[in-house]
């Protein structure tokens, strides 16, 4: 599959050589389409790796992940453009985080909204689907890491087949097993998710490190079976 991946940062370019690696065809998107950045990586990953600027490696990708920073995504939405971005699947990675009066950040919307619900209001025909923002990027392509440990990522979205190719051709391919997928509803669901970071910096800063996740331990799982 056609996959862009917005960012050129850390979570951007662990994302894009994991899924290049699974065998997708993966283009770099960033604000141009020289970035050096994007260049070593494709230089590094080579095969059908690609780059372009966010507009360019939008209009060819069924799929787009954005790996952007969150006072910045929704300009970067912008700069995409909505005709290239226009019946896209959006998974969104990005946490709005104000790091401008130091640490700990600040989160710029919370409460009764979310950066997610305002990119989707932004792309009202763009299918953005909440994933993987609750981890440090290395759980995200190697959920075996935890010492085997099974943990939990989540997901929302308005839309459910696309909440499905998310877990289809991202989640699954990266080795995330059905049952540690929790599916938590529309894209309102993103404000919980974005608003748990300031407790995942808490946790970061406790232990030092960022190899450690949730399970949701679902009591009544063995009741269903
Ligand atoms: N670090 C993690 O493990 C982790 C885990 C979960 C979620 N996240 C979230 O993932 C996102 C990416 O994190 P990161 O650490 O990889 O990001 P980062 O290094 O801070 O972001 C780099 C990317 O943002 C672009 N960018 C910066 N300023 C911009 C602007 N004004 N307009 C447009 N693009 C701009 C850069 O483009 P250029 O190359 O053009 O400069 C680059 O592609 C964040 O929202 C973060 O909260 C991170």
């Amino acid at each position: 599959m056609q996959i862009a991946v917005f960012g050129t940062g850390q979570v951007g370019r662990t994302l894009a050589t994991a899924l290049a690696a699974a065998g997708h065809d993966v283009c770099m998107g960033s604000r141009t389409k020289d970035n050096p950045k994007a260049a070593e990586w494709v230089a590094a990953t080579g095969g059908t790796a690609s780059q372009d600027d966010y507009a360019g490696a939008a209009s060819r990708a069924g799929l787009v992940l954005n790996c952007t920073p969150g006072n910045v995504a929704l300009e970067v939405m912008n700069m995409a453009g909505k005709t290239p971005m226009r019946g896209k699947i959006v998974a969104d990675l990005s946490n709005p985080l104000d790091f401008s009066h130091g640490f700990p950040p600040r989160l710029t919307v919370c409460n009764d909204d979310s950066l997610a619900e305002q990119l989707q209001r932004a792309l009202p025909e763009t299918l953005f689907v909440k994933v993987w923002n609750t981890m440090w990027c290395g759980l995200m392509v190697n959920p075996g890491l935890l010492q085997g440990e099974r943990h939990t990522v989540f997901c929302c979205g308005n839309d459910s087949g696309a909440k499905e190719e998310v877990r289809r051709s991202l989640l699954e391919p990266l080795g995330w097993k059905a049952e540690d997928i929790l599916d938590l509803g529309d894209i309102k669901a993103a404000r919980g998710l974005e608003m748990y970071l300031p407790l995942w910096l808490q946790i970061y800063g406790a232990l030092g490190h960022g190899e450690f996740n949730i399970r949701v331990v679902n009591g009544r799982a063995a009741q269903r079976a």
